[in-house]
């Protein structure tokens, strides 16, 4: 039940820091450490690759979980499209294991990914939202979101979960293969729940931003590097998908090559910068986008920030930084749908599960 809330989206975006906290706690033994599943563990410590299968906003927080077990445990991960995968596999390496991302469990173009996998004998585990969910059934093994029933069309509080649910497993999966992982995620999570916290707090001037920024744009950039380049798709993502602005996620570094020629006077730019090791490309590529006349709007964050930025979001471990900064952006195309009238929980020809490929 939405209650008091006018919209699913936003009562589901107010849930995300318990969501983060509520997963702390699910995936914390009886010493208060974080784990998980010794099955699964083995599984994903056996494997030579892993191959993440999703798509949409699922797909974005593969983008994030390949940084991950690549940083965290060592392991090469392969992120894929479900629905690109399923028609032109890949070759694959000897010790494969599939990983599906799926808030519902039910997505038709992924399902059909994991029913070829079994066929050719291989390891999947399903990250979802829904217990017994046909993916979940499907599968070897289940780690679940833990996120509470998601209503709204476009996905917020499993997004958050998910890069979460991917953070431990990695970080589990790290320390027993002996990687030298250094963080505390425990503690670093309850700081970015924290964090979440202030953003969705800070609901005026998310408003403000998107009235600023996006009153009378037709189109919209989201630019961003390293992990800040996956939040930045998700971002555009969820603009297009409630506001039907047409918007474009991409990398900092890839306007010269192409995308630089659609800017124009006033054309909305939200930039995030809360990566330090390329804190000061993006602000270059910013500059270039101002100077040709964009509305760049700076999303950086504590320790990073410099004067003129837009919102300064609470700082965050730098690997854990997409949970916190994707909030405003979701906060952000809230704003600008409702500004616009839309339907924001039922975006016209979106359906919450895609059962059909
Ligand atoms: O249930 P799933 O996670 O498999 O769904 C995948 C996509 O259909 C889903 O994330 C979609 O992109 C959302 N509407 C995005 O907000």
């Amino acid at each position: 039940e939405k209650g008091t809330y006018p919209h699913y989206m936003l009562k589901e975006m107010d849930e995300q820091p318990g969501v983060v906290r509520k997963i702390i706690q699910e995936y914390s033994n009886e010493a208060g450490e974080l784990t998980i599943d010794d099955q699964i563990l083995e599984a994903i410590k056996a494997a030579d690759r892993l191959y993440i299968i999703a798509a949409g906003t699922s797909y974005h927080a593969g983008l994030v979980g390949k940084q991950y077990f690549e940083k965290l445990a060592g392991i090469p991960v392969e992120v894929h499209i479900s629905s690109e995968f399923g028609y032109n596999m890949p070759l694959l390496s000897e010790k494969p294991l599939f990983i599906f991302i799926t808030q519902s469990g039910e997505t038709a173009d992924s399902r059909q990914v994991l029913v070829k996998v079994k066929e050719l004998n291989y390891p999947a585990l399903t990250i979802t939202n829904v217990p017994g969910s046909t993916l979940s059934r499907e599968a070897d093994y289940t780690l679940l979101l833990h996120a509470g029933p998601e209503i709204a069309v476009a996905s917020t509080k499993a997004y958050v979960a998910q890069v979460a649910v991917l953070a431990i497993a990695a970080y589990v999966t790290g320390k027993s293969l002996g990687k030298g992982v250094v963080l505390d995620l425990k503690q670093e999570l309850a700081i970015v729940a924290n964090g979440i916290q202030t953003i969705v707090d800070s609901k005026d001037e998310l408003e403000q931003i998107a009235e600023d920024y996006l009153k009378i744009a037709r189109n919209a950039f989201f630019i961003g590097r390293n992990l800040d380049f996956c939040v930045s798709v998700e971002g555009a993502l969820k603009l297009k998908e409630i506001s039907y602005i047409q918007a474009e996620g991409f990398a900092g570094g890839e306007l010269k090559h192409g995308t630089i020629a659609l800017i124009e006077e006033g054309t909305p730019v939200f930039a995030l910068a809360t990566q330090e090791q390329v804190a000061l490309n993006i602000r270059g590529n910013v500059k270039e986008v101002v100077a040709r006349g964009a509305n760049a709007c700076i999303i950086s964050m504590e320790g990073l920030n410099e004067e003129g930025d837009r919102l300064v979001i609470p700082k965050v471990h730098t690997l854990l930084t997409p949970l916190v900064a994707v909030v405003p952006l979701q906060l952000i195309s809230y704003y600008a749908a409702l500004h616009r009238r839309c339907d924001v929980d039922k975006p016209r020809n979106l359906a919450k599960s895609v059962t059909v490929e």
